[in-house]
């Protein structure tokens, strides 16, 4: 029987396209960024599977593209580049890798908490541009983190490691979700906070770790007023949680103290974006699930789903259970 074809769109761990190469005709797109439209259209042409990234646009007319695609295996927690429901009601299979990002994820959006309240990285900037003179009692003064107030937007796993990161600098954690989580109130000491806007108005630290839904613009003008002249907003969710346009206003008038991103609203930042002229934003590229043992993880588990799927069976990440169900190819 001849081997299903399957197309991976970057270079991900060897681990993983070993695994995938054992089982499957494969192809990788080895450049460092993502192929171009025309060319996925093309690449899909034929394929049962696709190991695809978050910079894939993976909608309708693409499927139409790939009549004998089986399933889309994302690379990534969030999945908002798939046309979940197009997948769905071609009887195509989704997957996606939660859980093995959930502590290095936690890690480097409490890295950038650490780094925006401490400037650390306007202090680099201050001695390579040999502006380090003297010890200087008032020079590149910031905010405690240890004692002072952590909100989380957002409790899932990484909202929930953010609040373990929080405890061990003897952090106040509040949280503001739509489902309240009893349990881990409990087992973590965090006080649930029934209004968005009470959160954001109580806490030094605001952290976003929800997904790209009805989130749209969740904090925008008016979010930003609610906020203490003293606070530091960090998202490493996705961009357009955030309203880019009002988070400059905010730090530039001075209504919040510091940002740190590692997501933006447009990825990459276009060089012309206002964010980049302020001092008091730190932005990384996406990421924050960038660790060697991470990234390993991800890709493998994108691989075991991938194969699951050709296989026939559901696999452990599903996002679409049903389109097993719905039609199969
Ligand atoms: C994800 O997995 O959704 C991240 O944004 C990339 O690690």
């Amino acid at each position: 029987m001849s081997k299903p074809k399957v197309f991976v769109t970057r270079k991900i761990a060897k681990e993983a396209l070993d695994m995938i190469a054992d089982v499957a005709e494969m192809e990788v797109w080895e450049d460092e960024l993502p192929p171009p439209r025309d060319v996925l259209v093309n690449k899909v042409k034929d394929i049962e599977g696709l190991l695809s990234l978050l910079t894939e646009k993976v909608d309708a007319s693409l499927m139409d593209a790939a009549p004998r695609l089986r399933v889309v295996s994302n690379m990534a927690v969030g999945y908002e580049n798939i046309d979940v429901p197009a997948a769905t009601s071609r009887g195509i299979v989704v997957a996606n890798t939660p859980g093995v990002l959930t502590e290095t994820t936690a890690d480097f959006a409490f890295a950038l908490l650490l780094a925006a309240a401490r400037r650390v990285v306007e202090a680099d900037t201050y001695t390579r541009k040999g502006r380090w003179k003297t010890w200087g009692p008032m020079i590149l003064l910031g905010h405690d983190v240890h004692h002072a107030t952590l909100g989380i937007v957002g409790f899932g796993r990484i909202g929930a490691a953010m609040a373990k990161r929080g405890k061990g600098f003897d952090m106040q954690v509040l949280y503001y979700d739509q489902v309240r989580r009893w349990q881990e109130e409990k087992e973590l000491g965090v006080k649930y906070i029934p209004t968005l806007l009470e959160l954001l108005s109580s806490s030094d630290f605001v952290t976003l770790h929800v997904p790209l839904a009805e989130t749209y613009h969740l904090i925008g003008a008016a979010e930003f007023a609610a906020m203490k002249p003293t606070a530091i907003l960090i998202n490493t969710s996705r961009g357009p949680v955030v309203d880019q346009k009002a988070l400059y206003q905010a730090l530039k008038s001075g209504q919040i103290f510091a940002a740190a991103l590692d997501v933006t609203e447009v990825e990459p930042i276009p060089p012309g974006d206002l964010l980049l002229t302020l001092d008091n934003v730190i932005i990384a590229p996406h990421i924050a699930s960038a660790s060697v043992v991470t990234r390993t993880k991800m890709a493998t588990l994108a691989a075991t789903n991938l194969i699951a799927s050709l296989r026939g069976e559901i696999p452990p990440h599903c996002v679409n259970p049903e389109a097993v169900r719905e039609k199969p190819r």
